[in-house]
């Protein structure tokens, strides 16, 4: 669509579609070629992932499989009948949150009553697992003190984005860092023991229990609050993954046949062992390679926002030395790393500015630039963006379709809870994942439900139901453990 708009516009500068303009479009399409996958090659990527997801959820094939498919121990969505004051904590990305939350029964509401965002410094994100969670721990401190809750011992709902074997609701070892955190002395380890460690060290306050979530959890959790068909959760921000209620049968690494748990697929993993070899383009490759974990979470290096910024700057730096682009002339900005945020992606494709953006970001990285020059780099962020909306559909497709079959149903009616900034922010991300997951999952009937403070409220769902587990109140127990 956005091809056909630039061919207009070139008639539009006066500059001749046949001439110098064709011949330039040609060559900048072939450039962009390898982004653009048809729909019979999105149906093979979810045939594949459909495998993997097999694998990983298999006794046996689990330790080789790349989408680790990991048993959350959530039963059950939440039914409306959870109450109670929590606390919760959101690490995922360079923030971290802090959020105090009341679930209201009578009202099926859930308030966020304050909350606190505090920076992870670089040097914390790469430094010593100590260190973070003491980073974390005098967070929480200040935030207990400005909202007066010093003295109570709340219930802690913790949602940590990243990927973790848990044992338990709380206890949870993390397999590996991802989305550029690299803390040391902590894979491998128990998480909210770590966490509880940096609490103790302190010895000025205390919390009660603490319940573990991953991001998707969180969502889906706090989305079926809102909409009890909502049983998947997925996440396009900083990384991108996703959870579903998967039939127990399936989950051959835990015990029982009944019922449902929510397995966290993540699916960022997908193509860690080379089976997206042929989706890959050179500049996915060079991504990968200058990212402090090569080789890991391939399928999420080609979707989400930590990577999408800086395969744009590859592919306009590729066709700024073709001499494609800038009259061949890159500037210091444009040959750094990272310059290209992704957030600028979304600015130069919103509908009405964006050309207007697209001439004030090419300006604030010193460059060159012609009304051309604006169109193709337009160009490039709609290829790149559009390859990761269809990648995610095809995704999601994967899991509603199995969901579907598990079910034996002929027509699928089910909800997603979805957040991240990529897919809130883009102008048109959504859009285009929902029209490719209705192509490659006609039989489901697909809502999305963007989360309020999804994953924060979500992980207090957790704890909600959890704790009410633990006292005795006697509502549903939607945790497999811990209760
Ligand atoms: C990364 C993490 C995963 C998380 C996702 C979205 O893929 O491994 O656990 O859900 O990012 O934040």
């Amino acid at each position: 669509m956005l091809a056909a708009w630039w061919f207009r516009l070139c008639l539009q500068v006066n500059q001749g579609p046949f001439g110098s303009e064709l011949s330039l479009t040609l060559q900048v399409q072939k450039h962009l070629e390898p982004f653009r996958l048809s729909l019979e090659k999105l149906q093979d990527v979810s045939a594949r992932l459909r495998k993997d997801m097999i694998r990983g959820l298999g006794k046996h094939s689990h330790h080789r499989a790349s989408v680790k498919m990991l048993p959350t121990f959530v039963r059950a969505t939440p039914d409306g009948t959870e109450k109670g004051d929590f606390l919760a904590l959101d690490l995922g990305g360079t923030n971290f949150r802090v959020l105090h939350v009341r679930v209201l029964e009578e009202e099926q509401r859930v308030l966020k009553m304050d909350s606190q965002i505090c920076a992870i410094p670089q040097d914390i994100m790469l430094g010593t697992g100590e260190k973070l969670f003491d980073h974390i721990a005098a967070c929480l401190a200040e935030f207990l003190d400005s909202q007066k809750l010093r003295g109570q011992t709340l219930p802690l709902g913790f949602t940590f984005s990243f990927p973790c074997e848990q044992k338990e609701i709380d206890k949870s070892i993390l397999i590996r860092w991802t989305k550029g955190f690299n803390c040391s002395g902590v894979e491998g380890e128990d998480v909210v023991n770590l966490l509880k460690e940096a609490i103790h060290r302190r010895g000025d306050y205390d919390i009660s229990s603490v319940a573990m979530v991953n991001d998707t959890v969180g969502t889906m959790m706090s989305c079926g609050y809102r909409d009890q068909s909502c049983e998947i959760g997925m996440i396009i921000g900083t990384g991108t993954n996703a959870c579903y209620m998967e039939e127990m049968k399936n989950v051959k690494r835990v015990e029982g046949e009944d019922g449902r748990m929510c397995i966290n697929t993540e699916w960022g993993g997908f193509g860690d062992d080379g089976c997206l070899k042929d989706v890959l383009t050179e500049f996915d490759e060079e991504v990968d390679k200058t990212s402090i974990n090569p080789g890991v979470h391939t399928f999420e290096k080609m979707i989400s926002g930590m990577y999408l910024g800086e395969i744009v700057r590859l592919v306009l730096l590729k066709l700024t030395e073709e001499k494609l682009l800038f009259r061949g002339c890159p500037s210091e900005a444009l040959l750094t790393p990272g310059s290209f945020e992704t957030r600028f992606i979304s600015e130069i494709e919103e509908p009405d500015s964006g050309l207007e953006n697209a001439k004030k970001i090419l300006t604030k990285l010193d460059l060159d630039w012609d009304l051309v020059d604006a169109c193709v780099a337009r160009l490039v962020c709609d290829t790149v963006s559009s390859r990761s909306a269809r990648l995610c559909a095809a995704a999601l497709a994967t899991i509603v379709n199995r969901i579907r079959i598990n079910r034996g149903l002929d027509h699928l009616k089910t909800t997603v809870g979805v957040d991240g900034t990529v897919y809130r922010k883009h102008p048109n991300f959504s859009d285009e994942l929902q029209a490719a997951v209705r192509l490659l999952a006609p039989k489901c009937d697909v809502t999305f439900l963007i989360s309020e403070d999804g994953s924060g409220k979500g992980a207090a769902m957790v704890t909600a139901v959890a704790h009410v587990g633990a006292s005795g109140w006697g509502f549903a127990c939607v945790l497999g453990c811990a209760c």
